[in-house]
């Protein structure tokens, strides 16, 4: 079959896969190539066993798959026979040298730009889907053109908003769709392909372009407002711990503001996932390089106040269990960031853990669908880890519940069957405000909600 556009993209992790998934799922007349220089993940995409959980996405991988969507591992020649190149390889957090714990680590982006430049041998559009550093596309632009001959790239910053656990929804129905480009003939052409290319499934309404400096800022900047936000409602949560107020009643209250809107609202254990600390940090290294150390302090604050909400929590459950935790166990129920995605990047769950175990606590671990990532997480530990999957099975023989991630199952679980099986006086940490805390109170446990009085029998 002839198909009418040829799409790349690169890097088939939890951004690359799902949207080019999504494209090839509603336009079947044009053929989705991912690679990967990553051969177990790419053999992964092409198997039974999908390398990332998401819900719905397994049904779109079966339907496309072979039809007009194919992964592969030979990134040289889909880079020679694709026109249109999404970029979606790695950005994390540089870990050495200058900017070290701040600035993006670049070196990914860096070697596909000279990997396109190389394999190129017709002009292509190349679109930026990783979240970068505002001015990226200037430093892709000065790689692709330092080449010889008359090919040309246009270069789209196209950042991608979706989140982990509703990829499938946010991709298919999202607010808004964001494309820039440069405002010369070449980059408003290769715009309007873009545009085009959304407009099969998404209303032309929600498709909003802008120059390209802009587009880059406005991916930092949305998942800045969004962890501000996460802050915001977690430092308020320790000032309702002391003052007898309930968080959930300030946050509802708050949030029937049209004007602040009720989401992202919920208090907890903090923010995780690979996106809000490394995007802030970013940000906050991008402020201070343009000299704005006011700007930089301020955003960087939303980044202490999570670990501020960590370690309260650690210091909680300490004082809590009598100030001792030595040969106490204690099952930490999710390890996921969130609720379902197997995903445990920057996992609130991973410092708790350690920090438990730092106390010489034994931990049981239990997840539905992030144990293999949790135990890859912790292999340096050397405490007493367990990992069961089934919860009432972890939970037996421990002195403590540790809820770290919001899974739909937690709230559904039988907490009097739970306390049986329990050492006494048994305690609830629910880290995220998930549970019936007054029913699991009047079983018989210790409750500590997250901002809310808590509810003990001492
Ligand atoms: P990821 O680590 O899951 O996937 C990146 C993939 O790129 C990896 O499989 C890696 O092997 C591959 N890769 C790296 N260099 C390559 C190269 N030269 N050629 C081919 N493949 C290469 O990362 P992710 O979570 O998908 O994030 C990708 C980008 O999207 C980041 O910039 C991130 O900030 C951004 N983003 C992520 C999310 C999210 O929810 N995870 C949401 C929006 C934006
Ligand atoms: C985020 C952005 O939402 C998304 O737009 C961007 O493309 C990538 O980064 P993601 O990290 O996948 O997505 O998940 P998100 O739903 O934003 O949650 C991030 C963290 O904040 C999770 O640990 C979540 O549990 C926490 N959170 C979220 C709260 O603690 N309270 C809230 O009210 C909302």
């Amino acid at each position: 079959m002839e198909f009418k556009k040829n799409i790349l993209g690169i890097g088939a992790g939890y951004v690359g896969a799902p949207s080019m998934v999504m494209i090839a799922a509603k336009c079947p007349d044009y053929k989705v190539t991912v690679v990967d220089i990553n051969p177990q993940r790419i053999a992964a995409w092409n198997s039974e066993e999908l390398p990332v959980y998401e819900p719905g996405l397994e049904e779109l991988v079966r339907q496309t798959r072979g039809r007009n969507l194919f992964f592969s591992s030979d990134v040289d020649k889909e880079i020679r026979e694709n026109d249109i190149i999404f970029v979606c390889v790695n950005t994390p957090t540089k870990t050495f040298g200058a900017g070290a714990g701040m600035a993006a680590d670049l070196q990914y982006w860096e070697k596909t730009a000279r990997q396109i430049l190389e394999n190129s041998q017709s002009s292509k559009i190349v679109v930026e889907k990783s979240t970068l550093p505002i001015k990226t596309a200037q430093a892709m632009e000065r790689i692709l053109s330092s080449g010889k001959g008359d090919i040309t790239f246009d270069v789209l910053s196209n950042p991608e908003f979706m989140a982990e656990g509703t990829a499938v929804s946010d991709l298919e129905n999202p607010d808004r769709v964001l494309i820039g480009s440069r405002e010369t003939p070449g980059g408003l052409a290769a715009r309007r392909q873009l545009v085009d290319i959304y407009a099969r499934w998404i209303p032309p309404e929600k498709i909003i372009t802008s120059n390209i400096w802009s587009a880059e800022l406005s991916k930092l900047v949305a998942n800045a407002f969004l962890a501000q936000r996460v802050s915001s409602i977690n430092s308020i949560s320790a000032l309702c711990e002391k003052a007898d107020a309930d968080i959930s009643e300030v946050a509802y209250a708050v949030g029937m503001d049209s004007r602040i809107g009720a989401k992202f609202l919920k208090a907890g254990i903090g923010f995780g996932g690979s996106c809000f600390k490394k995007d802030i940090l970013n940000l906050v290294y991008l402020c201070r390089f343009y000299g704005l150390p006011e700007v930089a302090d301020y955003w960087e604050s939303v980044v202490r106040i999570n670990e501020y909400q960590q370690d309260r929590f650690i210091a909680n459950v300490l004082q809590s269990m009598f100030n001792t935790l030595a040969g106490k166990k204690i099952c930490v129920l999710g390890f996921a960031f969130k609720a379902d995605t197997g995903d445990t990047r920057e996992s609130p769950a991973i410092y708790i853990t350690r920090k438990l175990l730092a106390e010489h606590a034994d931990v049981v671990i239990s997840d539905p669908k992030a144990l293999a990532n949790a135990a890859s997480d912790l292999a340096d530990e050397k405490g007493t880890v367990r990992y069961v999957e089934d919860p009432y099975e972890a939970a037996a023989g421990c002195h403590a519940l540790a809820v770290m991630t919001d899974w739909e199952l937690y709230r559904r679980l039988d907490y009097r069957k739970i306390y049986k099986s329990m050492v006494k006086p048994a305690f609830i940490f629910d880290g995220r405000n998930i549970l019936d805390h007054r029913h699991c109170f009047d079983i018989g446990f210790n409750v500590f909600p997250i901002g809310k009085p808590s509810l003990t029998r001492f």
